[in-house]
């Protein structure tokens, strides 16, 4: 995937307020990547853009070939479903559906055969056997994210855009996630995966850094 230029800024009132100032960012499939920087500093900004959730006011995004600013906004929402997969940075699990449902749906919207016993193993070593029949709300914080990591990575996307996905894990908990995502960028998933913890970006290919608009190499 890549970002070339890309610029969002937010009006308040009178004034505006550039978050993005021409980041430019090129990763290669399979390449796992952790974003850094203050809060505030337009991470999760970042991530919804390259998710195709929000449209840059200048630049372009490629993903898997496409730029998805050309696409029209059914195209969009096709291209999002199949090709990236996104933690939240609050989860945003379905409420109504149950957490093995919520594993399902993104196998179910593209069409992709549902294995019950691959579910089921997914949630047995995320230590959620026991929460398949519950309902997010029910769950832990720590939970909760669990299963919102399994979620974006069940249908094998091309892009995986993670907002702090082992926030509220503790170390052990953390790795698991942090283990999964390599997998995947083994088998030629793009990771992008902002992290506050200096722990989980050493697990990354790259580390880098948003600050003042601009993404700059991340070095401890
Ligand atoms: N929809 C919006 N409307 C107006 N301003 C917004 C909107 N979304 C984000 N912002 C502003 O953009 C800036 C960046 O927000 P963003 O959520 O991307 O930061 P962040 O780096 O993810 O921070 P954190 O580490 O706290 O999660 C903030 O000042 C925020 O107030
Ligand atoms: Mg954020």
């Amino acid at each position: 995937m890549a970002l070339r230029g890309v610029s969002r800024a937010y009006r308040e009132g009178e004034t505006q307020r550039d978050v993005l100032r021409g980041v430019d960012l090129e990763a290669a499939a399979g390449e796992f990547i952790a974003i850094g920087g203050p809060s505030g500093s337009g991470k999760s900004t970042l991530l919804h853009l390259a998710a195709g959730l929000d449209v840059p006011d200048a630049g372009t995004i490629v993903v898997g070939g496409s730029d998805i600013g050309s696409l029209t906004a059914a195209r969009r929402t096709l291209f999002r479903r199949r090709q990236v997969g996104m933690v939240f940075q609050f989860f945003n699990l379905v409420p109504t559906l149950t957490v093995a449902e919520n594993l399902r749906l993104p196998l179910a919207l593209n069409g992709l055969p549902v294995d019950a016993d691959r579910i089921d193993g997914l949630l047995d070593t995320f230590g959620l056997a026991d929460h398949r029949r519950d309902y997010p709300a029910t769950l832990s914080g720590g939970e909760q994210q669990r299963v919102a990591v399994l979620r974006a990575a069940i249908h094998e996307p091309a892009l995986i855009l993670a907002d702090e996905p082992t926030g509220n894990l503790d170390r052990e908990r953390g790795d698991g996630v942090i283990d999964l995502l390599r997998t995947l960028a083994g088998r030629g998933t793009c990771v992008l995966m902002v992290t506050h913890s200096r722990h989980a970006a050493g697990a990354a290919d790259r580390r880098l850094r948003l600050d003042s608009g601009r993404l700059t190499p991340w070095d401890w």
